[in-house]
Protein backbone atom coordinates (compact mmCIF):
# COMPACT_ATOMS: atom_id res chain seq x y z
CA UNK A 1 0.00 0.00 0.00
CA UNK A 2 1.61 3.13 -1.05
CA UNK A 3 2.56 5.22 2.29
CA UNK A 4 -0.25 7.88 2.44
CA UNK A 5 -0.04 11.10 3.59
CA UNK A 6 0.91 11.02 7.21
CA UNK A 7 0.88 13.65 9.48
CA UNK A 8 1.30 13.47 13.41
CA UNK A 9 -1.12 13.97 15.76
CA UNK A 10 -4.87 14.03 16.85
CA UNK A 11 -7.48 11.34 16.82
CA UNK A 12 -10.40 12.10 14.02
CA UNK A 13 -14.03 11.24 15.04
CA UNK A 14 -15.95 11.34 11.97
CA UNK A 15 -19.15 12.51 10.63
CA UNK A 16 -20.00 14.51 7.69
CA UNK A 17 -22.60 17.16 8.82
CA UNK A 18 -26.10 16.27 8.12
CA UNK A 19 -26.65 19.52 6.40
CA UNK A 20 -22.99 19.69 4.70
CA UNK A 21 -24.40 16.31 3.16
CA UNK A 22 -27.72 17.54 1.76
CA UNK A 23 -26.25 20.58 0.68
CA UNK A 24 -23.00 18.92 -0.75
CA UNK A 25 -21.83 21.21 -3.65
CA UNK A 26 -21.98 19.93 -6.92
CA UNK A 27 -18.60 19.39 -8.36
CA UNK A 28 -17.82 22.11 -10.65
CA UNK A 29 -18.86 24.75 -8.52
CA UNK A 30 -18.01 28.16 -9.43
CA UNK A 31 -17.84 31.60 -8.05
CA UNK A 32 -20.73 32.90 -10.32
CA UNK A 33 -22.84 29.23 -9.57
CA UNK A 34 -22.66 30.27 -5.67
CA UNK A 35 -22.97 33.75 -6.55
CA UNK A 36 -26.55 33.58 -8.29
CA UNK A 37 -27.18 30.55 -5.02
CA UNK A 38 -27.14 33.59 -2.74
CA UNK A 39 -28.71 35.93 -5.00
CA UNK A 40 -25.71 38.61 -5.48
CA UNK A 41 -23.55 39.28 -8.66
CA UNK A 42 -20.13 38.71 -8.83
CA UNK A 43 -17.75 40.13 -11.86
CA UNK A 44 -14.68 41.96 -12.90
CA UNK A 45 -13.91 44.40 -15.73
CA UNK A 46 -13.54 43.58 -19.20
CA UNK A 47 -10.25 45.37 -19.34
CA UNK A 48 -9.00 47.35 -22.39
CA UNK A 49 -6.54 44.66 -23.79
CA UNK A 50 -9.93 42.24 -23.85
CA UNK A 51 -11.15 44.98 -26.17
CA UNK A 52 -8.27 44.92 -28.30
CA UNK A 53 -7.92 40.98 -28.85
CA UNK A 54 -4.96 41.08 -26.88
CA UNK A 55 -5.45 38.61 -24.36
CA UNK A 56 -5.15 34.93 -24.11
CA UNK A 57 -7.83 32.73 -24.33
CA UNK A 58 -8.34 31.39 -20.94
CA UNK A 59 -8.68 34.95 -19.61
CA UNK A 60 -12.41 34.89 -21.49
CA UNK A 61 -13.06 31.51 -20.37
CA UNK A 62 -12.17 32.26 -16.96
CA UNK A 63 -14.00 35.24 -16.97
CA UNK A 64 -17.72 33.95 -18.02
CA UNK A 65 -17.36 30.59 -15.75
CA UNK A 66 -16.70 32.81 -12.96
CA UNK A 67 -18.35 35.69 -12.94
CA UNK A 68 -22.47 37.08 -13.73
CA UNK A 69 -21.66 40.90 -13.70
CA UNK A 70 -19.24 43.33 -16.49
CA UNK A 71 -18.41 46.38 -16.35
CA UNK A 72 -15.80 47.97 -19.17
CA UNK A 73 -12.61 49.22 -17.65
CA UNK A 74 -12.92 52.52 -20.10
CA UNK A 75 -14.82 52.19 -23.10
CA UNK A 76 -18.36 53.65 -21.94
CA UNK A 77 -16.80 56.35 -20.53
CA UNK A 78 -17.17 59.74 -22.04
CA UNK A 79 -13.99 60.08 -23.84
CA UNK A 80 -14.65 56.58 -25.37
CA UNK A 81 -18.69 57.39 -26.40
CA UNK A 82 -18.44 60.68 -27.58
CA UNK A 83 -14.89 61.61 -28.42
CA UNK A 84 -16.28 64.88 -30.45
CA UNK A 85 -19.15 66.61 -30.24
CA UNK A 86 -22.15 64.74 -31.46
CA UNK A 87 -19.80 62.12 -33.11
CA UNK A 88 -21.14 58.79 -30.65
CA UNK A 89 -18.93 55.67 -30.66
CA UNK A 90 -20.52 52.54 -29.46
CA UNK A 91 -18.68 49.66 -30.96
CA UNK A 92 -16.80 48.62 -27.99
CA UNK A 93 -20.05 49.04 -25.60
CA UNK A 94 -21.83 46.71 -28.09
CA UNK A 95 -19.26 44.26 -28.30
CA UNK A 96 -18.94 44.28 -24.38
CA UNK A 97 -23.20 44.09 -24.28
CA UNK A 98 -23.03 41.24 -26.71
CA UNK A 99 -20.80 39.27 -24.69
CA UNK A 100 -22.78 39.77 -21.60
CA UNK A 101 -25.72 38.81 -23.37
CA UNK A 102 -24.36 35.67 -24.79
CA UNK A 103 -23.13 34.92 -21.48
CA UNK A 104 -26.08 35.53 -19.23
CA UNK A 105 -24.32 38.29 -17.49
CA UNK A 106 -25.72 41.55 -15.71
CA UNK A 107 -24.13 44.74 -17.46
CA UNK A 108 -22.76 47.63 -15.50
CA UNK A 109 -22.13 51.09 -17.38
CA UNK A 110 -19.13 52.88 -16.25
CA UNK A 111 -19.21 56.60 -15.81
CA UNK A 112 -21.68 59.06 -17.52
CA UNK A 113 -19.95 62.03 -15.58
CA UNK A 114 -17.06 62.48 -14.06
CA UNK A 115 -13.93 64.55 -14.06
CA UNK A 116 -11.51 62.42 -15.80
CA UNK A 117 -11.80 61.11 -19.20
CA UNK A 118 -13.88 63.60 -20.16
CA UNK A 119 -13.20 64.45 -24.36
CA UNK A 120 -11.07 67.86 -24.83
CA UNK A 121 -14.06 69.71 -26.76
CA UNK A 122 -16.27 69.77 -23.75
CA UNK A 123 -13.75 72.59 -22.06
CA UNK A 124 -12.07 73.85 -24.67
CA UNK A 125 -15.69 74.81 -26.50
CA UNK A 126 -17.91 75.25 -23.38
CA UNK A 127 -15.57 75.53 -20.11
CA UNK A 128 -17.60 77.26 -17.71
CA UNK A 129 -20.33 77.97 -19.72
CA UNK A 130 -23.21 76.30 -17.59
CA UNK A 131 -26.05 76.62 -20.24
CA UNK A 132 -24.03 75.00 -22.99
CA UNK A 133 -22.63 72.20 -20.39
CA UNK A 134 -26.26 71.49 -19.01
CA UNK A 135 -26.98 70.89 -22.89
CA UNK A 136 -23.87 68.85 -23.64
CA UNK A 137 -24.13 66.51 -20.71
CA UNK A 138 -27.83 66.21 -21.25
CA UNK A 139 -27.38 65.20 -25.06
CA UNK A 140 -24.10 62.87 -23.85
CA UNK A 141 -26.70 61.10 -21.36
CA UNK A 142 -29.96 61.10 -23.59
CA UNK A 143 -27.51 59.65 -26.68
CA UNK A 144 -25.29 57.01 -24.32
CA UNK A 145 -28.04 55.61 -21.89
CA UNK A 146 -30.79 55.69 -24.78
CA UNK A 147 -28.72 53.36 -27.02
CA UNK A 148 -27.73 50.74 -24.67
CA UNK A 149 -31.65 51.21 -23.08
CA UNK A 150 -32.35 47.85 -21.80
CA UNK A 151 -29.36 46.38 -21.97
CA UNK A 152 -26.96 48.11 -19.53
CA UNK A 153 -29.10 47.46 -16.28
CA UNK A 154 -27.14 49.99 -13.98
CA UNK A 155 -25.57 52.94 -14.49
CA UNK A 156 -22.21 55.31 -12.58
CA UNK A 157 -24.19 58.36 -13.48
CA UNK A 158 -21.73 60.34 -11.38
CA UNK A 159 -18.23 59.22 -10.77
CA UNK A 160 -15.81 60.72 -8.00
CA UNK A 161 -17.66 64.10 -7.22
CA UNK A 162 -16.52 64.42 -3.91
CA UNK A 163 -12.67 65.79 -2.81
CA UNK A 164 -10.75 63.55 -0.83
CA UNK A 165 -9.86 66.47 1.24
CA UNK A 166 -12.52 67.69 4.12
CA UNK A 167 -14.89 66.49 2.45
CA UNK A 168 -16.48 68.89 -0.03
CA UNK A 169 -17.13 68.56 -3.59
CA UNK A 170 -14.62 68.27 -6.11
CA UNK A 171 -13.43 71.38 -7.37
CA UNK A 172 -11.41 70.11 -9.96
CA UNK A 173 -13.93 69.12 -12.72
CA UNK A 174 -15.32 70.70 -15.97
CA UNK A 175 -18.89 69.89 -14.16
CA UNK A 176 -18.54 71.54 -11.12
CA UNK A 177 -16.83 74.22 -12.25
CA UNK A 178 -19.33 75.07 -15.17
CA UNK A 179 -22.34 74.03 -13.69
CA UNK A 180 -21.64 73.60 -9.77
CA UNK A 181 -22.93 70.45 -7.54
CA UNK A 182 -26.58 70.39 -9.03
CA UNK A 183 -25.22 68.78 -12.11
CA UNK A 184 -25.00 65.72 -10.06
CA UNK A 185 -29.31 66.02 -9.50
CA UNK A 186 -29.82 66.68 -13.33
CA UNK A 187 -27.41 64.19 -14.60
CA UNK A 188 -29.74 62.01 -12.04
CA UNK A 189 -32.98 62.85 -14.02
CA UNK A 190 -31.86 62.67 -17.29
CA UNK A 191 -30.22 59.53 -17.02
CA UNK A 192 -33.62 58.10 -15.31
CA UNK A 193 -35.48 59.78 -17.88
CA UNK A 194 -33.44 57.54 -20.92
CA UNK A 195 -33.61 54.58 -19.02
CA UNK A 196 -36.42 54.42 -16.32
CA UNK A 197 -35.20 50.35 -16.09
CA UNK A 198 -31.76 51.26 -14.93
CA UNK A 199 -30.42 50.89 -11.65
CA UNK A 200 -28.38 54.42 -10.84
CA UNK A 201 -25.55 55.01 -8.46
CA UNK A 202 -23.32 57.34 -7.22
CA UNK A 203 -19.57 55.82 -7.71
CA UNK A 204 -16.80 57.25 -5.48
CA UNK A 205 -13.71 55.53 -3.95
CA UNK A 206 -12.14 56.12 -0.10
CA UNK A 207 -15.84 55.16 0.60
CA UNK A 208 -14.56 52.54 2.81
CA UNK A 209 -13.00 55.43 5.84
CA UNK A 210 -16.06 55.74 8.07
CA UNK A 211 -19.16 57.55 8.21
CA UNK A 212 -18.74 60.46 10.72
CA UNK A 213 -19.30 64.43 9.16
CA UNK A 214 -15.47 64.38 8.06
CA UNK A 215 -15.19 61.07 6.38
CA UNK A 216 -16.36 61.21 2.42
CA UNK A 217 -19.20 58.43 2.77
CA UNK A 218 -19.93 61.10 5.65
CA UNK A 219 -20.41 63.48 3.34
CA UNK A 220 -21.76 61.57 0.51
CA UNK A 221 -24.84 60.37 3.37
CA UNK A 222 -26.01 63.44 3.60
CA UNK A 223 -26.64 64.34 -0.06
CA UNK A 224 -28.24 61.04 -0.66
CA UNK A 225 -30.73 61.68 2.19
CA UNK A 226 -31.35 65.30 0.54
CA UNK A 227 -31.54 63.47 -3.14
CA UNK A 228 -34.39 60.80 -1.82
CA UNK A 229 -36.06 63.29 0.01
CA UNK A 230 -36.16 65.70 -3.59
CA UNK A 231 -37.35 62.37 -5.30
CA UNK A 232 -34.04 62.21 -7.43
CA UNK A 233 -33.59 59.09 -8.58
CA UNK A 234 -30.63 57.21 -6.92
CA UNK A 235 -30.68 53.55 -6.25
CA UNK A 236 -27.28 52.92 -5.50
CA UNK A 237 -24.08 54.01 -4.10
CA UNK A 238 -21.01 52.12 -5.67
CA UNK A 239 -18.10 51.72 -3.68
CA UNK A 240 -14.91 51.47 -5.56
CA UNK A 241 -13.07 49.95 -2.46
CA UNK A 242 -9.53 50.41 -4.18
CA UNK A 243 -7.95 49.48 -0.67
CA UNK A 244 -4.34 48.25 0.31
CA UNK A 245 -3.59 45.60 2.00
CA UNK A 246 -3.53 46.98 5.39
CA UNK A 247 0.13 46.04 6.70
CA UNK A 248 1.94 48.09 3.80
CA UNK A 249 0.22 51.08 3.94
CA UNK A 250 0.08 52.91 7.21
CA UNK A 251 -1.83 55.57 6.71
CA UNK A 252 -4.82 53.37 5.22
CA UNK A 253 -7.91 54.22 7.73
CA UNK A 254 -10.39 52.37 6.05
CA UNK A 255 -11.98 48.57 6.89
CA UNK A 256 -14.73 46.35 5.61
CA UNK A 257 -16.63 47.28 9.08
CA UNK A 258 -16.91 51.02 7.61
CA UNK A 259 -17.77 50.38 4.75
CA UNK A 260 -20.69 48.02 6.66
CA UNK A 261 -21.58 50.72 8.25
CA UNK A 262 -22.21 53.07 5.25
CA UNK A 263 -24.58 49.83 3.63
CA UNK A 264 -26.69 50.44 7.22
CA UNK A 265 -27.11 53.91 6.67
CA UNK A 266 -28.06 53.90 3.00
CA UNK A 267 -30.31 50.68 3.81
CA UNK A 268 -32.70 52.97 6.13
CA UNK A 269 -32.73 55.33 2.51
CA UNK A 270 -33.73 52.25 0.55
CA UNK A 271 -30.31 52.76 -1.70
CA UNK A 272 -28.08 50.21 -2.16
CA UNK A 273 -24.30 49.75 -1.92
CA UNK A 274 -22.32 47.90 -4.27
CA UNK A 275 -18.67 47.56 -4.32
CA UNK A 276 -17.52 48.45 -7.72
CA UNK A 277 -13.81 48.50 -8.39
CA UNK A 278 -12.40 45.75 -5.51
CA UNK A 279 -8.14 45.24 -5.66
CA UNK A 280 -6.66 44.82 -2.50
CA UNK A 281 -2.91 45.85 -3.22
CA UNK A 282 0.30 45.11 -2.08
CA UNK A 283 3.01 48.13 -2.40
CA UNK A 284 5.01 47.86 -5.49
CA UNK A 285 8.68 46.45 -5.17
CA UNK A 286 8.06 45.03 -2.17
CA UNK A 287 8.25 41.02 -2.06
CA UNK A 288 4.56 39.45 -1.19
CA UNK A 289 4.86 36.40 0.80
CA UNK A 290 2.30 33.46 0.86
CA UNK A 291 1.24 34.94 4.07
CA UNK A 292 0.95 37.96 2.70
CA UNK A 293 -1.40 36.56 0.37
CA UNK A 294 -3.52 34.78 2.60
CA UNK A 295 -4.11 37.61 4.84
CA UNK A 296 -4.89 39.45 1.59
CA UNK A 297 -8.09 36.72 0.95
CA UNK A 298 -9.37 37.01 4.65
CA UNK A 299 -9.47 40.98 3.59
CA UNK A 300 -11.23 40.00 0.33
CA UNK A 301 -13.50 37.48 2.59
CA UNK A 302 -14.62 40.30 4.63
CA UNK A 303 -15.94 42.96 2.16
CA UNK A 304 -17.40 40.12 0.30
CA UNK A 305 -19.37 38.75 3.67
CA UNK A 306 -20.94 42.81 3.43
CA UNK A 307 -22.43 42.19 0.47
CA UNK A 308 -23.64 38.28 1.13
CA UNK A 309 -24.76 39.84 4.97
CA UNK A 310 -26.25 43.43 4.28
CA UNK A 311 -29.89 43.20 2.56
CA UNK A 312 -29.03 46.15 0.53
CA UNK A 313 -25.90 45.03 -0.76
CA UNK A 314 -25.90 42.74 -3.90
CA UNK A 315 -22.95 43.20 -6.36
CA UNK A 316 -19.04 42.06 -5.39
CA UNK A 317 -16.92 43.62 -8.64
CA UNK A 318 -13.28 43.67 -8.99
CA UNK A 319 -11.22 45.61 -11.29
CA UNK A 320 -9.53 43.07 -13.09
CA UNK A 321 -9.04 38.99 -13.03
CA UNK A 322 -5.61 39.14 -13.09
CA UNK A 323 -2.41 40.82 -11.50
CA UNK A 324 -0.47 40.88 -14.94
CA UNK A 325 -3.55 43.44 -16.63
CA UNK A 326 -3.87 45.67 -13.97
CA UNK A 327 -4.12 49.41 -13.50
CA UNK A 328 -2.52 49.10 -10.21
CA UNK A 329 1.06 49.84 -11.38
CA UNK A 330 0.46 53.24 -12.15
CA UNK A 331 -0.81 53.69 -8.12
CA UNK A 332 2.60 52.00 -7.23
CA UNK A 333 0.60 48.80 -5.92
CA UNK A 334 1.05 45.43 -6.88
CA UNK A 335 -0.77 42.07 -6.80
CA UNK A 336 -4.17 43.24 -5.61
CA UNK A 337 -6.46 40.92 -7.65
CA UNK A 338 -7.48 36.90 -7.24
CA UNK A 339 -5.60 35.30 -10.13
CA UNK A 340 -2.30 35.41 -10.48
CA UNK A 341 0.19 36.88 -13.66
CA UNK A 342 0.13 33.45 -14.81
CA UNK A 343 -4.50 33.12 -14.58
CA UNK A 344 -4.01 30.66 -11.70
CA UNK A 345 -6.67 31.22 -8.71
CA UNK A 346 -4.43 32.94 -5.66
CA UNK A 347 -5.47 32.14 -1.87
CA UNK A 348 -7.87 35.23 -2.36
CA UNK A 349 -9.90 33.43 -5.06
CA UNK A 350 -10.09 30.00 -2.02
CA UNK A 351 -11.00 32.01 0.34
CA UNK A 352 -14.25 34.18 -1.43
CA UNK A 353 -14.94 30.53 -3.19
CA UNK A 354 -15.29 28.63 0.60
CA UNK A 355 -16.71 31.72 1.98
CA UNK A 356 -19.65 31.57 -0.21
CA UNK A 357 -19.58 27.44 -0.45
CA UNK A 358 -19.93 27.82 3.71
CA UNK A 359 -22.61 30.83 3.84
CA UNK A 360 -25.89 30.20 4.89
CA UNK A 361 -28.35 33.16 4.97
CA UNK A 362 -30.00 33.76 8.27
CA UNK A 363 -33.39 32.31 7.19
CA UNK A 364 -35.45 35.86 7.19
CA UNK A 365 -32.91 38.15 5.28
CA UNK A 366 -34.26 37.30 1.95
CA UNK A 367 -32.16 40.40 0.22
CA UNK A 368 -34.86 43.06 0.68
CA UNK A 369 -36.40 45.12 -2.22
CA UNK A 370 -34.71 48.42 -2.26
CA UNK A 371 -36.35 49.91 -5.03
CA UNK A 372 -35.97 53.42 -4.47
CA UNK A 373 -39.57 55.06 -5.55
CA UNK A 374 -39.12 58.40 -8.11
CA UNK A 375 -41.13 61.27 -6.55
CA UNK A 376 -41.22 62.62 -10.19
CA UNK A 377 -44.63 62.00 -12.13
CA UNK A 378 -44.42 59.17 -13.61
CA UNK A 379 -43.99 55.68 -12.06
CA UNK A 380 -40.68 55.02 -12.52
CA UNK A 381 -40.15 51.43 -10.58
CA UNK A 382 -36.46 50.33 -10.92
CA UNK A 383 -36.65 46.05 -11.53
CA UNK A 384 -36.47 44.02 -8.32
CA UNK A 385 -33.11 42.55 -7.91
CA UNK A 386 -34.28 41.09 -4.73
CA UNK A 387 -32.26 37.85 -3.97
CA UNK A 388 -33.90 35.09 -4.00
CA UNK A 389 -34.17 33.26 -0.79
CA UNK A 390 -31.82 30.74 -0.83
CA UNK A 391 -31.91 28.99 2.36
CA UNK A 392 -31.37 25.19 2.00
CA UNK A 393 -33.57 23.28 3.70
CA UNK A 394 -32.01 20.28 6.07
CA UNK A 395 -34.30 17.44 5.09
CA UNK A 396 -31.58 14.73 6.46
CA UNK A 397 -33.18 13.14 9.29
CA UNK A 398 -31.40 10.34 8.85
CA UNK A 399 -28.31 9.07 10.17
CA UNK A 400 -24.65 10.70 8.74
CA UNK A 401 -23.73 7.14 7.44
CA UNK A 402 -26.78 6.67 5.45
CA UNK A 403 -26.50 9.95 3.86
CA UNK A 404 -22.64 9.34 3.29
CA UNK A 405 -23.41 6.57 0.84
CA UNK A 406 -26.24 8.69 -0.53
CA UNK A 407 -23.89 11.48 -1.45
CA UNK A 408 -20.97 9.04 -2.23
CA UNK A 409 -23.30 7.02 -4.82
CA UNK A 410 -24.55 10.34 -6.42
CA UNK A 411 -21.31 12.58 -6.75
CA UNK A 412 -18.72 11.20 -9.19
CA UNK A 413 -16.12 12.15 -6.61
CA UNK A 414 -16.75 12.49 -2.50
CA UNK A 415 -15.13 12.27 0.27
CA UNK A 416 -15.08 11.14 3.83
CA UNK A 417 -13.49 10.85 6.98
CA UNK A 418 -13.35 7.80 9.17
CA UNK A 419 -10.44 7.13 11.73
CA UNK A 420 -7.52 9.14 11.11
CA UNK A 421 -7.95 8.94 7.49
CA UNK A 422 -9.81 11.16 4.94
CA UNK A 423 -11.32 8.69 1.95
CA UNK A 424 -12.24 10.16 -1.48
CA UNK A 425 -14.52 8.10 -3.04
CA UNK A 426 -15.75 8.22 -6.80
CA UNK A 427 -12.02 8.66 -8.58
CA UNK A 428 -12.66 5.06 -10.45
CA UNK A 429 -9.09 3.61 -11.48
CA UNK A 430 -7.42 6.51 -10.54
CA UNK A 431 -5.97 6.62 -7.13
CA UNK A 432 -4.58 10.59 -6.56
CA UNK A 433 -6.70 13.82 -5.99
CA UNK A 434 -5.71 16.73 -4.75
CA UNK A 435 -6.92 17.79 -1.37
CA UNK A 436 -7.35 21.15 -0.18
CA UNK A 437 -8.65 21.75 3.43
CA UNK A 438 -9.82 25.26 4.34
CA UNK A 439 -11.14 26.52 7.97
CA UNK A 440 -14.65 27.71 7.35
CA UNK A 441 -13.63 31.51 7.09
CA UNK A 442 -11.49 30.43 3.33
CA UNK A 443 -8.11 30.33 5.07
CA UNK A 444 -6.10 27.36 3.53
CA UNK A 445 -5.32 24.68 6.34
CA UNK A 446 -3.25 22.75 3.73
CA UNK A 447 -3.00 21.10 0.37
CA UNK A 448 -1.77 17.39 -0.47
CA UNK A 449 -1.38 14.91 -3.54
CA UNK A 450 -3.49 12.12 -2.57
CA UNK A 451 -2.43 8.76 -3.30
CA UNK A 452 -4.46 5.45 -2.67
CA UNK A 453 -7.46 7.79 -2.47
CA UNK A 454 -6.83 8.55 1.21
CA UNK A 455 -5.10 10.82 3.29
CA UNK A 456 -4.14 10.39 6.83
CA UNK A 457 -5.10 13.19 8.39
CA UNK A 458 -3.37 14.18 11.85
CA UNK A 459 -2.63 17.18 13.06
CA UNK A 460 -6.01 19.13 12.24
CA UNK A 461 -7.40 20.51 15.60
CA UNK A 462 -10.85 20.09 16.50
CA UNK A 463 -13.36 21.79 14.24
CA UNK A 464 -15.52 22.58 11.07
CA UNK A 465 -13.71 22.34 7.43
CA UNK A 466 -14.04 22.22 4.00
CA UNK A 467 -12.38 19.88 2.22
CA UNK A 468 -12.02 20.76 -1.89
CA UNK A 469 -11.03 17.06 -3.87
CA UNK A 470 -9.60 18.26 -7.60
CA UNK A 471 -9.19 14.75 -9.87
CA UNK A 472 -9.03 15.00 -13.10
CA UNK A 473 -11.43 18.14 -14.44
CA UNK A 474 -13.46 17.00 -11.40
CA UNK A 475 -13.95 19.28 -8.49
CA UNK A 476 -16.07 18.40 -5.55
CA UNK A 477 -16.57 20.59 -2.45
CA UNK A 478 -17.75 19.44 1.30
CA UNK A 479 -18.30 20.20 4.53
CA UNK A 480 -16.65 18.04 6.96
CA UNK A 481 -16.70 18.23 11.20
CA UNK A 482 -13.38 17.05 12.86
CA UNK A 483 -13.84 15.63 16.08
O1 LIG B 1 -6.25 54.19 -25.26
C1 LIG B 1 -5.01 54.87 -25.06
C2 LIG B 1 -3.97 54.36 -26.05
O2 LIG B 1 -4.38 54.67 -27.37
C3 LIG B 1 -2.63 55.01 -25.74
O3 LIG B 1 -1.64 54.48 -26.60
C4 LIG B 1 -2.27 54.72 -24.27
C5 LIG B 1 -0.93 55.29 -23.88
O4 LIG B 1 -1.10 56.62 -23.51
O5 LIG B 1 -3.27 55.28 -23.40
C6 LIG B 1 -4.53 54.63 -23.65
O6 LIG B 1 -5.48 55.20 -22.78
C7 LIG B 1 -5.31 54.80 -21.42
C8 LIG B 1 -6.62 54.12 -20.95
O7 LIG B 1 -6.54 53.78 -19.56
C9 LIG B 1 -6.89 52.86 -21.77
O8 LIG B 1 -5.91 51.92 -21.51
C10 LIG B 1 -5.09 56.06 -20.59
O9 LIG B 1 -3.84 56.60 -20.92
C11 LIG B 1 -5.09 55.68 -19.10
O10 LIG B 1 -5.06 56.87 -18.32
C12 LIG B 1 -6.41 54.97 -18.78
O11 LIG B 1 -6.34 54.57 -17.40
C13 LIG B 1 -7.59 54.15 -16.87
C14 LIG B 1 -7.97 55.11 -15.74
O12 LIG B 1 -9.20 54.68 -15.14
C15 LIG B 1 -8.15 56.50 -16.28
O13 LIG B 1 -8.50 57.34 -15.22
C16 LIG B 1 -7.43 52.75 -16.30
O14 LIG B 1 -7.21 51.84 -17.37
C17 LIG B 1 -8.69 52.35 -15.54
O15 LIG B 1 -8.47 51.12 -14.85
C18 LIG B 1 -9.04 53.41 -14.51
O16 LIG B 1 -10.25 53.05 -13.91
C19 LIG B 1 -10.70 53.98 -12.92
C20 LIG B 1 -12.21 53.99 -12.96
O17 LIG B 1 -12.65 54.33 -14.25
C21 LIG B 1 -12.76 54.92 -11.91
N1 LIG B 1 -12.26 54.55 -10.59
C22 LIG B 1 -10.81 54.51 -10.51
C23 LIG B 1 -10.26 53.54 -11.52
C24 LIG B 1 -8.77 53.43 -11.42
O18 LIG B 1 -8.17 54.66 -11.73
Amino acid sequence: MKKTHTLAGLVLGTALLGAGLTSAFAADETLRSLAEKNGIYIGAILNSQWFGGGLPGNYEQIHKQQFNIVVAENEMKFDATEPQEGRFNYGNGDKMVKYAKQNGMRVRGHALAWHSQVPGWVEQKYGKNKKELLRVLKNHINNVVGHWKGQVDEWDVVNEAISNNEPQWRGFSVWYQGIGPEFIDSAFVWAHAADPKAELCYNDYNLEQGINPKAKAGFLLEQVKRWVKNGIPIHCVGSQTHVEDTTTDKHFIGSPDSLRSLAKELAKLNVKLKITELDIGFKSGINVSKSDLERQGQTFRQYLDIILEEPNADTYLIWGVSDKWSWLGGLNRQKGLIYDDNLKPKPAFDSIMVRLQTFEPPKDTAKKDTIVKDTTKKDTTVKDTTKKDTTVKDTTKKDTTDAIARIASRATVSAYVAGRTLFVTGLGSKTTAKVDLFDLQGRPVFSTQCENATVDLKNVPEGLYVVRISAGSTKTVQRLSIK
